[in-house]
């Protein structure tokens, strides 16, 4: 077995997973911790998978994935949230996590600082360690909805910090994020781009 590299210790274990995983082995237990739909499979997605599977359509795909769904995922955005991206700018990935760890690999150095939902789900500092970079938990009050604070975000702002993560709605509090505080706390902290 080879040595894992110093870092990857660091990395703190997924407590959904072992929640999740006591669940299944507990006869009786209802599991309430993965966030799995409450339906089944839409059978119109059923079929437009196994007809792909028919067309033996299982080769490699452009690394930002298939032209038609670039674009399909555009359109979509533009309709039900009204942003204007391009399909230029859409790239296909394999769930939120993949998403996740492919923004902050592109954009944290080792050492570097991200700023984390606390309490938050808990990938978001498994990946920042798996990246070698320091996750900063900035913290969600009851008395405040569990809305940031901009001041205690601030504060927590040091020339290593790089990324700032917002979960809207969020996981595992259900808060959602006004426009104008996501607005202040997009706009607000240049010391994060000038350091
Ligand atoms: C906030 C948050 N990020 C990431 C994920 C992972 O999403 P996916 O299963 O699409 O990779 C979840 C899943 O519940 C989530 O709640």
């Amino acid at each position: 077995m080879p040595e894992l590299a110093a870092h990857v210790r660091d990395v703190p274990v997924n407590q959904i997973r072992e929640i999740t995983e006591a669940a299944w082995r507990t006869p009786g237990a209802v599991v309430l911790s993965i966030g799995e739909p409450g339906f089944p499979l839409p059978r119109h997605v059923l079929d437009a998978g196994i007809a792909c599977l028919d067309r033996d359509e299982t080769n490699y795909t452009p690394n930002a994935g298939i032209p038609a769904l670039r674009e399909a995922f555009a359109a979509r955005f533009r309709e039900e949230q009204g942003v204007d991206v391009g399909a230029e700018r859409v790239y296909v990935v394999s769930g939120a996590q993949q998403g996740l760890h492919f923004a902050m690999s592109l954009l944290l150095s080792p050492g570097d600082e991200i700023l984390i939902p606390n309490p938050g789900y808990p990938t978001f500092a498994m990946t920042s360690r798996l990246l070698n970079a320091v996750p900063v938990g900035y913290p969600l009050h009851p008395d405040h909805g569990f809305q940031p604070r901009v001041p205690d975000v601030e504060a927590l702002i040091t020339s290593r910090t790089r990324v700032l993560v917002l979960n809207s709605p969020s996981n595992p509090l259900g808060a959602v994020l006004s426009e104008d505080l996501v607005r202040e706390l997009v706009e607000e902290p240049a010391a994060m781009t000038s350091g």
